[in-house]
């Protein structure tokens, strides 16, 4: 598996394991088990996920080295007047005594006090590497310029149809890595059976979905998708016999529609909606 050097050196997989929307504690668990065995060494989970307890049995059964895995969670917007306490908690859950990458979740609420407790941690020895979600070059550029440690990642919806080219260029320009989430943009707008990506599958022998995922770890884009199904995630992990030509990049680049598929964080109404979830 190739891997991407963060700033401050930590290097990760350039493609890990997401468990959104896998709430159920069995189906959890089974799914990081299945993921684990199938070659997954990175796993990427939230507080908001509710999911935490399920990761963390998962890792316990599969006896894989601590050291061997890199293991991502997320600081929920409720928590950002305790983001210490809470991350201590999401420790707990996961059965771990470090974690190798922490990222506030939203740009939402007070996000640089949440920040200045992950730099304490990070300082302590506690987390490998920090960073940020959904953060757009404007609050990134804003929250770089404010704090002492710049963050290593910051995870924004990446897929065929958001691609994010100019968020990626700020993202370099600052030495922060570019995480995608969504790669598959949970298969909206019938991702998987798009002809563009279909037609060039072909020539590789490889699905819509490869060629997805191929096309953002080619852009230096790390990926963490989901799926519930072995020979799925076993797809989605085989991406790494083959190129795709200048050609097929320049097609798929085509595709970019500059637009979210699930929210915009610029948005009033998004704002709004965030401030109440905050409360709770
Ligand atoms: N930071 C954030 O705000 C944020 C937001 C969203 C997601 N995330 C992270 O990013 C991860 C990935 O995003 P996501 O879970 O939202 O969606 P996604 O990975 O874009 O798409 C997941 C969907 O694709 C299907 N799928 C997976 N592989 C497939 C394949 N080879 N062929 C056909 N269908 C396939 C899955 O179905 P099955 O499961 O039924 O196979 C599931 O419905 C999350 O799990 C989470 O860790 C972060």
């Amino acid at each position: 598996m190739p891997t991407v050097k963060l700033n401050n050196g930590v290097e990760m997989p350039i493609e890990g394991f997401g468990v959104y929307q896998v709430s159920d504690f069995n189906e959890c668990k089974q799914a990081v088990l299945d993921a684990l065995d199938s070659g997954y060494r990175a796993i990427d989970t939230a507080q908001a996920y509710d999911n935490e307890e399920a990761v963390g049995a998962a890792l316990k059964e599969s006896n894989i080295a601590r050291k061997d895995i890199f293991l991502t969670t997320k600081v929920w917007i409720s928590n950002y007047s305790n983001a210490k306490a809470s991350v201590e908690e999401s420790m707990k859950k996961l059965g771990v005594d470090y974690l190798d990458l922490v990222l506030l979740h939203q740009p939402f609420a007070d996000y640089y006090s949440a920040y200045r407790d992950l730099e304490d941690l990070y300082k302590e020895g506690k987390i490998r590497a920090i960073g940020v979600s959904n953060f757009y070059p404007d609050r990134l550029i804003d929250l770089v310029s404010n704090t002492d440690v710049v963050p290593a990642i910051d995870q924004v919806e990446t897929h065929v149809f958001n691609q994010q080219v100019e968020a990626q260029k700020y993202m370099e320009k600052y030495n922060v890595q570019i995480e995608s989430w969504g790669p598959f943009a949970e298969g909206r707008n019938d991702l998987f059976t798009n002809s563009v990506l279909t037609e060039i599958g072909k020539k590789y022998n490889k699905s819509a979905a490869q060629v997805a995922l191929k096309y953002l770890t080619q852009r230096n884009v790390v990926i963490i998708p989901k799926s519930v199904h072995k020979e799925r995630m076993q797809q989605n992990l085989d991406l790494y016999d083959f190129e795709l030509s200048d050609e097929d990049m320049k097609n798929i680049l085509a595709l970019d529609t500059k637009k979210s598929l699930f929210m915009n964080h610029e948005s009033p109404e998004t704002a709004e909606m965030f401030m109440n979830w905050s409360k709770n």
